[in-house]
């Protein structure tokens, strides 16, 4: 019998801990929070909870720089918590992925307080250093987060290296000894029955800064190799690595079939497919069919060679329903319809937070309630560039990570039922219609579709359909329609809806044999036509 890794069947919900829930007013989500909203997970249907990090940290990068990977971080919560939230969690059939972030510490870890020392520190080669002149970095690089990628450490009177901010100094993946600690570290948390990891900024890990490589380095698929050999290849785990510079062919490296890598990775073609050159905070016109192009390529290049994570959203991103769908008029239908056009691919899906309440971005006015480090810096840089507070603030509002971070909307009472205290940053004010206890009690809300979804995914007829089945894609060249089957044996499943706020009817390949599930009460099929109000869509056998 053909073994089938059960992640693969399997959904993963992504939590981010400051924002799901908080159990002690202090106005953080914490630990405790999570495990008393497990229902609400279970219910939903997910089997694996990828947590955003909880180990100590200083939270510049709030917890994407760790201090301690041994330890949680104090406003999370204890060591205890997490261990009760992985056992809570298994007894509702959950697994816990944790968030690793293995491409740098912050500068508050004990290696690094140790590396800046001097020269002869035991840790200073498990960081990456230049000598040179403190008005002179050694080259161009550039941070993520804005400005020089090197920083001038007074201490030691050298630059180290930080592709993120100043406080999360880049590990030195060369150092054997920095990897033996990190390879001890990942099985400690191994041995605590974890479902496995989510791999921050892995692809780059391989680094050369003095070539101006950060990316794809030339040794990055050894590391990786080594990484899993001595670690995830003796579980039955899942891992994600997030590759920002993946494509079609280093992503059948990273997830291939013969487990030497990851299970899957997270890439980003589609979500970059508007951004300017110059990257996110200057968006283009939607193109609809270069979208659905991106899918399709993805779908079939990693078809048997490679494993595909589905998403739209993470704490990252806009919210996809404001970036993609329609966050007015169309909001609950087009959420529905996008929701649709993914979990309906190959591969695993993963939802973010909020995202099965059809959650929205949020309207920020003032620099005084942006939250984001990323947001933060790019205002102060571009403002000198001469952007106006409108441009800058209508980037942020479109863009910005804050909107993926304000609090999990749970019911109409203050705070959406987050916190008693004072929200960490701001509650979106829609929460008094969009929240968690008004979908659960109204059938048609985006809570009973993606429920409705899961299980569809995991029914016993249509499982193997949606893990294996090919993916064939029609219309590819229409811009308002998404269209595909997923084929296996005599099975056929079509997966078609409405991308846009127009009517359209269309021709199907097939007759529809029964509607599995739709967003409109009465689909409107007739023989071989079909036709698609706004954001109308639904999967159907043929
Ligand atoms: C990617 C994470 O998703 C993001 O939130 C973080 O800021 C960077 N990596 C740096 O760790």
């Amino acid at each position: 019998m053909k073994q089938t890794k059960w992640w693969k069947n399997a959904v993963v919900y992504q939590i981010y801990p400051r924002s799901f829930q908080d159990s002690n007013g202090d106005g953080i989500g914490d630990i405790s929070g999570i495990i008393s909203r497990l229902d609400y997970l279970s219910e939903l249907g997910i089997d694996v909870i990828w947590l955003s990090p909880v180990y100590e940290s200083p939270q510049d990068d709030n917890g994407y720089d760790i201090s301690d990977y041994y330890a949680i971080y104090h406003e999370f919560g204890t060591m205890e918590d997490m261990e009760a939230l992985i056992r809570e969690a298994g007894k509702r059939g959950i697994r816990i992925v944790m968030d690793l972030v293995a491409n740098h510490s912050s500068d508050e870890h004990p290696w690094f307080v140790e590396a800046r020392k001097g020269r002869d520190s035991k840790y200073r080669d498990y960081y990456i250093w230049r000598e040179g002149d403190r008005n002179q970095p050694p080259n161009e690089l550039t941070s993520v987060f804005g400005g020089s990628a090197w920083e001038w450490d007074e201490e030691s009177g050298a630059y180290y290296l930080h592709l993120y901010s100043r406080k999360q100094p880049d590990l030195n993946w060369e150092n054997a000894d920095m990897r033996r600690d990190m390879y001890q570290m990942i099985n400690w948390w191994l041995d605590k029955g974890i479902g496995g990891f989510r791999l921050d900024v892995i692809d780059t890990i391989g680094k050369v800064p003095d070539q101006m490589i950060t990316t794809n380095g030339p040794k990055l698929h050894e590391y990786i190799q080594e990484l899993s050999r001595e670690t995830f290849q003796h579980h039955d785990i899942m891992t994600v690595g997030e590759t920002w510079g993946a494509n079609v062919d280093n992503a059948k490296l990273y997830s291939n079939p013969d487990g030497s890598e990851f299970s899957m990775i997270f890439q980003f073609e589609h979500i970059c497919a508007n951004w300017s050159e110059d990257g996110k905070w200057k968006q283009g016109k939607k193109d609809f069919v270069k979208l659905k192009k991106i899918f399709s390529r993805w779908q079939k290049e990693l078809w048997g060679k490679g494993w595909n994570s589905l998403f739209w959203n993470n704490h990252d991103l806009p919210r996809v329903v404001s970036n993609f769908g329609d966050d007015g008029r169309y909001r609950v239908e087009s959420a529905k319809a996008l929701a649709t056009f993914l979990h309906g691919m190959q591969g695993t899906p993963y939802i973010y937070e909020g995202e099965e309440l059809g959650m929205t971005n949020i309207h920020l006015e003032d620099v005084s309630q942006i939250r984001d480090i990323e947001s933060l810096n790019m205002y102060e840089e571009y403002r000198q560039q001469g952007w106006s507070h409108e441009e800058l603030m209508a980037a942020i509002n479109g863009a910005g990570r804050d909107n993926a971070r304000t609090p999990m909307q749970w019911d109409d009472t203050d705070n959406a039922g987050f916190t008693t205290g004072t929200p960490w940053i701001e509650v979106n004010p829609n929460y008094r219609t969009i929240n968690a206890k008004a979908e659960l009690a109204d059938d048609n809300s985006v809570f009973h579709y993606y429920k409705k979804l899961i299980a569809l995914r995991k029914s016993d007829a249509w499982k193997d359909v949606f893990m294996d089945g090919t993916y064939v894609p029609f219309m590819e060249e229409d811009e308002d329609i998404f269209a595909y089957t997923r084929e296996l044996g005599a099975k056929r499943l079509l997966v078609i809806g409405n991308f846009h706020d127009v009517e359209r009817t269309v021709t199907l390949p097939y007759a529809v044999r029964k509607i599995l599930l739709s967003n409109y009460q009465t689909p409107q099929i007739n023989a071989l036509q079909a036709t698609l109000r706004p954001y109308e869509a639904l999967m159907a056998e043929l």
